[in-house]
């Protein structure tokens, strides 16, 4: 909760502006219907709903900015809203987003559009862990298939799957650290933000993850997405 007047403590930035091609020609995967609505909506009211969330930044295509800001104007109950533009590269639009943050914030929730049925718990527990003192933060699950390094077309290793997570957004920071690991990491890209951090020495600390945080990447996880949203609306097991 927002104390009167100190203005916003923890901030959700999220990055919505790459195009999806994994997914098939079309409009940019943020924007495309999940259950009717566009996949940022989903995104973006699950983190408005977390009880630890003041603000929400959405780094959207640089074409729909105006429209992105139509388009959640009614969807972030219990936040504020900024939208900015978002950059060439996830990396890139994260740290767009996070040159615009007021003072008053202090911890900063970094997740994809692409995971749009995170649970709001999820959220809460990645920020718990940051404010209660934790520097990064990051939702870890173990791994379901044999991980094997290759090369070409052949097997080098078998990695021990025991010590191998999958890692999943919201990924939470103590906003001084995320901003010195974009800093520091200006040229060089990673698909994460908790991988900037780890490159300066700091401590990453993992959160259990949720099923339901997957990311939407191929034509098969959005009718994944669509059975499980149509399972929650009707009151089912989560
Ligand atoms: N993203 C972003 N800016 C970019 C590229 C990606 O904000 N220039 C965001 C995406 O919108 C997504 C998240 O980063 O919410 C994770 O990226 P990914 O799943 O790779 O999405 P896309 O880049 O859109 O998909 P693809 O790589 O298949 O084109
Ligand atoms: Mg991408």
């Amino acid at each position: 909760m927002t104390a009167a007047g100190a203005g916003p403590r923890t901030a959700a930035i999220v990055p919505a502006a790459g195009r999806g091609e994994r997914l098939g020609p079309g409009t940019p995967k943020a924007l495309r219907l999940l259950g009717g609505a566009p996949m940022l909506v989903h995104a973006v009211r699950s983190l408005a709903r977390a009880r630890l969330v003041d603000l929400v930044v959405v780094a959207a295509p640089p074409e729909e900015v105006d429209q992105v800001r139509t388009l959640l104007a009614d969807h972030h109950d219990g936040a504020s809203l900024q939208v900015v533009a978002g950059g060439a590269t996830r990396q890139d639009s994260v740290r767009r987003a996070l040159a615009g943050l007021r003072d008053s914030v202090e911890v900063v929730l970094v997740h994809d559009a692409a995971r749009p049925l995170a649970p709001v718990e999820l959220v809460d527990a990645v920020a718990a862990a940051v404010r209660e003192g934790a520097d990064a933060v990051v939702p870890a699950l173990p791994v379901a298939d044999t991980v094997k390094r290759v090369e070409g077309d052949t097997v080098v290793e078998t990695l021990d799957r025991s010590t191998l997570r999958a890692i999943q957004t919201p990924q939470g920071f103590a906003r001084a650290t995320l901003e010195a690991a974009h800093l520091a990491a200006e040229g060089e890209e990673a698909t994460d933000d908790a991988a900037l951090v780890e490159r300066l020495g700091r401590k990453v600390a993992i959160v259990p993850g949720a099923e339901e945080a997957f990311k939407v990447t191929r034509p098969l996880d959005l009718l994944l997405a669509e059975a499980v949203l149509t399972r929650r609306r009707s009151g089912g097991v989560r």
